[in-house]
């Protein structure tokens, strides 16, 4: 969203026409006005522009309207600072709730006529204060608890402020992203910023669950539905009631499951596994996925339909390596965390580390990022933690040198291969499973690149 720092709106849920008392805008040094009639037109102008600034008239018979207009706007207008227009200065007080009123939503207040120049420096100032509270809200935003998002790159503050917006609207939301950029963490925020904060929120992984379980742990089952059923039990959407669902790995999603859960959407009710009755489940929808959907609806194995229904709100997690400026906020980020908790004196990376994590693709996003500075605090042998801790030894440094694509082949293999050993504890059979080759394969893999059969090797 491009915002407007140079106009204004004015606002005026009346019959229109009293911006006279505004005077000729030329005496107001550049600043352009754009008129909203109703709330809608103030809203669509304040969204759709990012206009920072409303200017209300205050009369003093009109003041609960116009606070209740604010009041209306607040979510989409968090930023906005307004500035009234009072016909005297003895109305700006002449009751308690003109003056509540100016002290709660009003940045500043003009008396009529007024005068030009002092509007325009008002007008000034107010978009430096409209920056400073968004400012403050990205902070805390930044600023991580147990469940925050940690971020301060621009595309971490644009998703920020996405995730605000949905938090604001009930619509069905979908978060795309690769795996570990955050989608989950991302549909929490919105459900704990929404006004749904209250109630559940519950999510399901639909790539986990066996096809078969789908159904019933989608919508629950009555008594006796199938054998082995002894008891009613509620399914996730169910138990997500007044609350919100989370539906992970959307694109996991058998075809048949598909049309169950757009009959859902749509009617806003449910059949349990083996019941008759349609029940009224008041839920808040987001789905999220790291494959694209658009390609599976060409391939005809993501239902259109659905994915029209889901996607009325698009939220999308970008990649590590698109917001390296992340990258070192996450890693001490989690570094405070972790080595709190290890009762390690260590003190932080080496240069190089940051070097090495900055220049690193992070394949596997912020979940490998967690993975690595976790497994670093533990190699570590001395106070700062080196790339060869993170298991970046070999990262080149991005634009510092080059090398040959046989090298860089070499260096990727040989990295994958001990990142899969030290994952599998040094099980030849099991880390030979997750690379995709035989045993014999790893075998003579590791000798070609002298890695060796233990643990020492990780430190060596
Ligand atoms: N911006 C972030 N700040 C802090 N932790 C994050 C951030 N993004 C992801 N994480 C953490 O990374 C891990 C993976 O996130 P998750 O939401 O499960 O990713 P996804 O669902 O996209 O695979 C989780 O432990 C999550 O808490
Ligand atoms: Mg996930």
């Amino acid at each position: 969203m491009a915002i407007d720092q140079r106009t204004f709106l004015y606002l005026d849920p009346g019959s229109g026409g009293s911006t006279k008392e505004l005077g000729p805008l030329e005496h107001l040094g550049g600043w352009r006005m754009h008129v909203a009639h109703s709330v809608e037109e103030a809203r669509e102008a304040i969204e759709g522009q990012g206009l920072r600034i409303g200017v209300v008239n205050l009369e003093p018979g009109a003041v609960d309207a116009v606070s209740d207009t604010i009041g209306e706007l607040s979510r989409s207008a968090r930023f906005v600072q307004w500035i009234g227009l009072v016909p005297s200065p003895e109305a700006a007080f002449s009751s308690s709730t003109f003056a509540r009123v100016i002290a709660e939503h009003f940045f500043d207040y003009h008396t009529l006529p007024i005068d030009g120049q002092r509007f325009a420096v008002s007008l000034g100032h107010a978009v430096g204060m409209s920056r400073a509270v968004e400012r403050a809200a990205d902070q805390k935003w930044a600023a991580a608890g147990e469940e925050e998002m940690v971020g301060t790159s621009p595309l971490m503050l644009e998703l920020f402020r996405t995730l605000r917006k949905v938090a604001g609207s009930d619509a069905p939301a979908f978060i795309f992203g690769e795996s570990g950029t955050g989608k989950e963490l991302a549909a929490r925020a919105i459900h704990e910023r929404s006004s749904r904060r209250q109630g559940p929120f519950v999510a399901v992984d639909c790539g986990a669950i066996p096809a078969t379980l789908i159904q019933s742990e989608l919508f629950g089952y009555e008594k006796g539905a199938f054998t082995g059923a002894s008891h009613r039990k509620i399914g996730r959407i169910e138990a997500a009631a007044g609350g919100t669902v989370f539906l992970d790995e959307i694109g996991d999603l058998p075809l048949e499951l598909q049309a169950n859960l757009l009959r859902f959407l749509q009617e806003s009710t449910i059949q349990r596994v083996g019941g008759t009755e349609q029940i009224p489940v008041e839920v808040r929808v987001i789905a999220a996925t790291h494959k694209d959907l658009d390609e599976a609806v060409r391939q005809g194995t993501f239902r259109q339909d659905l994915l029209f229904r889901l996607c009325v709100l698009r939220v999308a997690t970008p990649p590590l390596r698109d917001r390296v400026e992340d990258v070192e906020v996450l890693a001490k980020y989690f570094f405070e965390q972790f080595a709190r908790d290890s009762g390690r004196p260590l003190t932080g990376f080496t240069s190089q580390a940051l070097d090495a994590m900055r220049a690193y693709e992070w394949p596997g996003n912020v979940r490998e990022l967690i993975n690595r500075v976790r497994r670093a605090i533990v190699m570590c042998e001395g106070k700062m933690i080196t790339p060869r801790d993170l298991d970046l030894g070999s990262v080149l440094v991005r634009g510092s040198r080059t090398i040959s694509l046989d090298d860089a082949r070499s260096q990727a293999e040989r990295q994958t291969i001990e990142m899969a050993l030290r994952t599998a504890s040094f099980n030849m059979s099991r880390a030979a499973k997750t690379l995709g080759v035989s045993r014999v394969t790893l075998y003579r893999l590791m000798e070609k690149h002298r890695i060796a059969h233990s643990v020492t090797s990780a430190s060596s």
